[in-house]
Parts: structure tokens; C-alpha cells; sequence
């Protein structure tokens, strides 16, 4: 696998194999950083963190795994920079490509990061936009491979807003990778149908499904139910209507015993409106593989990085 130079900017642009391999990647990596050895790939670099929108895990490890590699990272918030508004996209980029030596972006538009990367000439990361969130997906999958010991034919299901960032993202790199999976929304919030049929097409090619529907019974035979919050970042205004729309999509014990098979686990990207999209007493018996979830965002975003930057 060389991504040398390569962006990360969706999953679509990445091979089955250049996405297990950033995975293993991330595992080695974590197995070193939990026998206190991490690298110095990174040293000499300095990488931008521009955040439009907030962020816990997401800012958090970029900084830690950028750190621990050697290199030097810089927070970039919605009111230090004039990305946009008072300067363009474009010369944006242009300026940070001359300083920077990678970028990190988390903000609204899709278009956004797809602009700083080629303005900039320096790999671009996409840390979320509307809609993607391509390096959850990486953390994601390196926690259902810890804990199931493989990817390929698992059955994943995707409960609630079926059109956000995290589902247009799982779509696809399931569909990449061979994971059955199921978004179970109401209609109102299913994916795009474009979408959707391109991940039909990796599907078919990697050996799985892709299934959207509105009837709960779905999730018989899940592995890993996997839930987001109902109003994402910029829509909160939205609230009242998702509540209504979602309520039936409620990650609780009656949906985690319509899977049928005591092994299924509960996946979720955080942060987590308990009593809205997933329970309490759901959220807290899987705890252990959420906050794995989690930890493992550090992990995967150190592997895109020293992937794609790293000597
Ligand atoms: N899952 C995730 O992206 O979390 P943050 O919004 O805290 O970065
Ligand atoms: N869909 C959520 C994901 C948060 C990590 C949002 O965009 O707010």
C-alpha cells in the first residue's frame, strides 16, 4: 500500500485493500503506542487543524497522533481563519499549502475540502463535512475487527437519520469492503438514490448488500447495531421534527433483542443524546466497545497520516 501525497477525502477514492490496509496499519500502531513506542514519522511537519465546527474525538486525535509521530499540529478554529467569508476557499489553501505540510478539515461543505486539497498540494484530511465522515468509518471497522476478528461478511445495521454524514460513509465503505449493511430509516430520511446505487456496485464486487428500509425486523441476524444523533451539527433547529421522525428508530432493548443473537454489539460514533437515539441502558452495556470506538478514532487517523505524509 504506498498513499503517499494521497488526500483523504472520501472512501470512494480508496481501494478495499488501501482501506484494510490503513487498518492494519492502525493496529500495529496501536499495539506500539500501548508498549509505549510511538514513531517519528511525522517529524518535521506541521499540520493545520481547521475546525468550522466543534469537536471532541476528532481534534483530539489529530493532535495526539500528530504529536506522537513527531510532528507539530495547529488548531485552526471558525474564528482564527476567514476561510470563506472574508478570504476564498481557494486562496485559503494556497497560503496553509506554503506553510503546511498536511490539512485537516471539519466543517460544512463537502466542497470545502474537496477545494483545499486541490488549491493547497499538500494532502488534505477530511475530519467531517455534511456529508462524509470518512475517518469514523477507519476507527469503526478497527473496532468490529478487534472484536470479531474479521470484516468481511459481517452484518451491520445503521439506525436513524439514514442521509447524514455517518451513513452516506458507512454505506460506502461497506459496501468497499464486504460488510453487509442496512440503513433502517424512515423513508423521509433515506440515502440518495445515487448513492446508494454506487454502493450497490461495491457491494456486489466486495460480496454483500446494501439495504435501506423502514421496517424494524432488519436488524434479525445483525452483528453491530450502530446509531448517531438525530440532529447532526448545523441542523438543530430541526430537533422536534427528528424526534417524531425517529422515535420508532430508537436503539433500545426491544431492538437489540430483534437481532435474535446474543452477540450483537452497539456502535456509536459520540458524542450520544441518550434518550433520543439510543437508550441509557443500551448506550452503558456496550460501553466497553463505544469508548474502544472512540479510542480508536487516534489510532486510524495517526495510520491516514502517517500514510499519507509520514518518512
Ligand atoms: N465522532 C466524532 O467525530 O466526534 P467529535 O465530533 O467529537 O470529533
Ligand atoms: N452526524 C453527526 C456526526 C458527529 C460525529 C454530525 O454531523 O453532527
Amino acid at each position: 500500500m504506498n498513499l503517499k501525497g494521497r488526500s483523504f477525502l472520501t472512501l470512494k477514492d480508496f481501494t478495499p485493500g488501501e482501506i484494510l490496509g490503513l487498518i492494519d496499519l492502525a493496529a500495529d500502531l496501536k499495539a506500539k503506542k500501548k508498549r509505549g513506542i510511538t514513531g517519528s514519522s511525522l517529524k518535521g511537519k506541521n499540520i493545520a487543524l481547521i475546525f468550522e465546527k466543534p469537536s471532541t474525538r476528532t481534534r483530539s486525535a489529530f493532535t495526539v497522533a500528530c504529536i506522537d509521530e513527531g510532528g507539530h499540529p495547529e488548531y485552526l478554529g471558525k474564528d482564527d481563519i476567514q476561510l470563506g467569508y472574508k478570504e476564498s476557499v481557494e486562496d485559503t489553501a494556497r497560503v496553509l499549502g506554503r506553510m503546511f505540510d498536511g490539512i485537516e478539515f471539519r466543517g460544512f461543505k463537502q466542497e470545502n475540502v474537496e477545494k483545499l486539497a486541490k488549491y493547497s498540494g499538500v494532502p488534505v484530511w477530511n475530519g467531517l463535512t455534511d456529508t462524509y465522515h470518512p475517518t469514523q468509518i477507519l476507527a469503526d471497522f478497527l473496532t468490529l475487527k478487534e472484536h470479531f476478528g474479521t470484516l468481511k461478511g459481517l452484518k451491520l445495521v445503521f439506525a436513524g437519520d439514514g442521509r447524514n454524514n455517518m451513513a452516506n460513509s458507512l454505506m460506502i465503505g461497506c459496501g468497499k469492503i464486504g460488510i453487509h449493511f442496512t440503513i433502517l430509516a424512515p423513508k423521509e430520511l433515506w440515502p440518495g438514490e445515487d448513492l446508494k446505487k454506487e454502493c450497490e456496485k461495491y457491494a456486489a464486487e466486495a460480496g454483500s448488500t446494501i439495504t435501506v428500509t423502514d421496517d424494524t425486523d432488519a436488524v434479525r441476524g445483525a452483528d453491530a447495531i450502530y446509531t448517531d444523533v438525530w440532529c447532526s451539527m448545523g441542523e438543530e433547529a430541526l430537533a422536534a421534527e427528528r424526534i417524531a421522525l425517529l422515535k420508532p428508530y430508537q436503539v433500545n432493548d426491544g431492538l437489540m433483542a430483534k437481532t435474535g443473537k446474543d452477540t450483537t454489539i452497539f456502535l456509536h460514533c459520540l458524542p450520544a443524546v441518550k434518550g433520543n437515539e439510543v437508550t441509557e441502558e443500551v448506550f452503558e452495556r456496550y460501553a466497553d466497545v463505544v469508548f474502544d470506538e472512540a479510542e480508536n478514532r487516534m489510532h486510524t487517523i495517526k495510520a491516514v497520516m502517517v500514510a499519507t505524509l509520514g518518512d
